[in-house]
């Protein structure tokens, strides 16, 4: 099943009108908030946008891509690095029955909590997280039969492609400056469907066994 999703799944940046329902979309967040990360930390939030101006803005703020405005629904997938912090992290770790002790240890840990090593090993390490929630919501969307194109390529603290745009999507999704908008998955159902070839380097390029 996972496989078959993986193989089918490509970039979609045309859709129909048709509207996706509360019930499909739900599964793709769900797909998100299931996701794997370090120590379990879950620095993610995920904004559904289905406002015309809003996306308008994304769009604007994604240097026009129209896929972005004319998607049904955008998910943006923020990262929050204070998802670390001693409360968060705490909250995350008291749900696993570890003691007061154990959780300072794993808060203050190099190993253990990498934003101890500083805001820029933060915000790498908070945006790897998300990566594995966007991936496992693109993989739903395809089993969901929905159109999905993960959007890097947007003004943010990543880019830097239009800061005057990255402070007013901060502020239209009412992000602090601790939270990151990392990517936006635009979904729709495709329509023209396009049979995309899968454009991959081949395996001898990528996989070695012991030492490259
Ligand atoms: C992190 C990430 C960011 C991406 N950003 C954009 C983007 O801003 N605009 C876009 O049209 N496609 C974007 N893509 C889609 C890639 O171009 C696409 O996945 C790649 O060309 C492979 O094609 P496929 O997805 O159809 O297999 C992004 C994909 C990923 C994983």
């Amino acid at each position: 099943m996972v496989m078959n999703a993986i193989i089918n799944r490509k970039s979609v940046r045309k859709y129909s009108d048709k509207p996706i329902s509360d019930e499909v979309l739900n599964k793709i967040l769900e797909a998100g908030r299931l996701a794997p990360s370090w120590v379990n930390v879950q620095p993610w939030k995920f904004i559904v946008v289905k406002n015309q101006e809003v996306k308008d803005l994304l769009s604007l703020a994604s240097g026009g891509q129209k896929q972005v405005k004319t998607a049904n629904i955008l998910i943006c997938c923020v990262a929050d690095l204070d998802s670390w912090n001693r409360t968060n992290f705490g909250k995350v770790l008291e749900q696993k029955g570890l003691d007061e002790q154990a959780r300072e240890g794993i808060v203050t840990s190099k190993l253990l909590n990498p934003s101890t090593l500083g805001e820029q090993i933060a915000l790498l390490r908070s945006v790897e997280q998300v990566t594995y929630a966007v991936a496992y919501m693109t993989l739903e969307a395809e089993e969901q039969g929905v159109g999905c194109c993960v959007i890097g390529a947007t003004s943010n603290e990543l880019t830097h492609l239009d800061d005057g745009y990255a402070q007013q999507v901060k502020e239209k999704l009412n992000l602090n400056e601790r939270q990151v908008l990392v990517d936006i998955l635009a979904l729709g159902y495709e329509e023209p469907v396009i049979n995309a070839k899968k454009l991959r380097k081949e395996p001898s390029e990528v996989i070695f066994h012991e030492s490259l």
